[in-house]
């Protein structure tokens, strides 16, 4: 835990402007394709919630919004595969038409296990808008249905994306490069919430 590198000492991938650029591209996207429907946004926290902030305030059409939390079993950068919710939704999803937010989609895990819980409560439609694609790690058949990025199979960082809970408030997306702070990450986050 105290080994972790400064932010500083970290490249950046995204940098907050080319970010910002491309979720205000996400949210037009989504206001067209729900025009005269009210989608209700759910976020996965905690790695989505500053995407979501951001991606609501740019869609110019009417929506709401909840979360969900989620914790995945694995050590560290591999999940096993186990995942379950431990904060779940506040209000029916019946009927919605649902927009999971999610920070990155890697394996597919997670929202693979989210379309099955979710879909089980019949949602009117249910969709992904995930800001990080890691296209090349993917598991399971599972696409996102608006993406910010695709990004290179490294770990990433900051703007809501953590290493051992930190890094969460960086404002670019960044990377870990070297190997030994992966090994530190699969020796310090097993069971952590994603
Ligand atoms: P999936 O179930 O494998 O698709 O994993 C998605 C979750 O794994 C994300 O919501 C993140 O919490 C976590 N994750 C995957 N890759 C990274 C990364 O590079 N940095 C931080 N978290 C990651
Ligand atoms: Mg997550």
């Amino acid at each position: 835990m105290t080994n972790a590198p400064l932010a500083s000492d970290l490249p950046i991938l995204l940098d907050a402007a080319k970010i910002e650029a491309r979720i205000a591209e996400m949210a037009a996207a989504i206001s067209r394709d729900y025009q005269g429907r009210t989608p209700h946004l759910v976020g996965v926290l905690k790695g989505a919630w500053v995407f979501m902030a951001d991606l609501v305030r740019h869609i110019s059409i009417h929506c709401t919004v909840d979360f969900l939390s989620i914790q995945s079993y694995g050590s560290g950068t591999v999940s096993s595969g186990e995942v379950k919710i431990t904060k779940d939704l506040d209000v029916s999803i019946e009927g919605r038409d649902v927009l999971v937010v999610e920070d990155i989609l890697d394996t597919g895990r997670t929202f693979s296990y989210l379309q099955e819980v979710l879909g089980a409560h019949d949602p009117a439609s249910l969709k992904l808008a995930a800001l990080l694609d890691k296209h090349s790690r993917r598991i399971l058949p599972v696409e996102a249905d608006y993406v910010g990025f695709e990004i290179p199979d490294v770990f990433v960082v900051g703007y809501g994306l953590d290493f051992d809970q930190k890094y969460r408030n960086l404002a670019d997306v960044r990377y870990i490069p070297s190997p030994q702070t992966l090994f530190l990450f699969d020796k310090q986050t097993q069971a952590d919430p994603s």
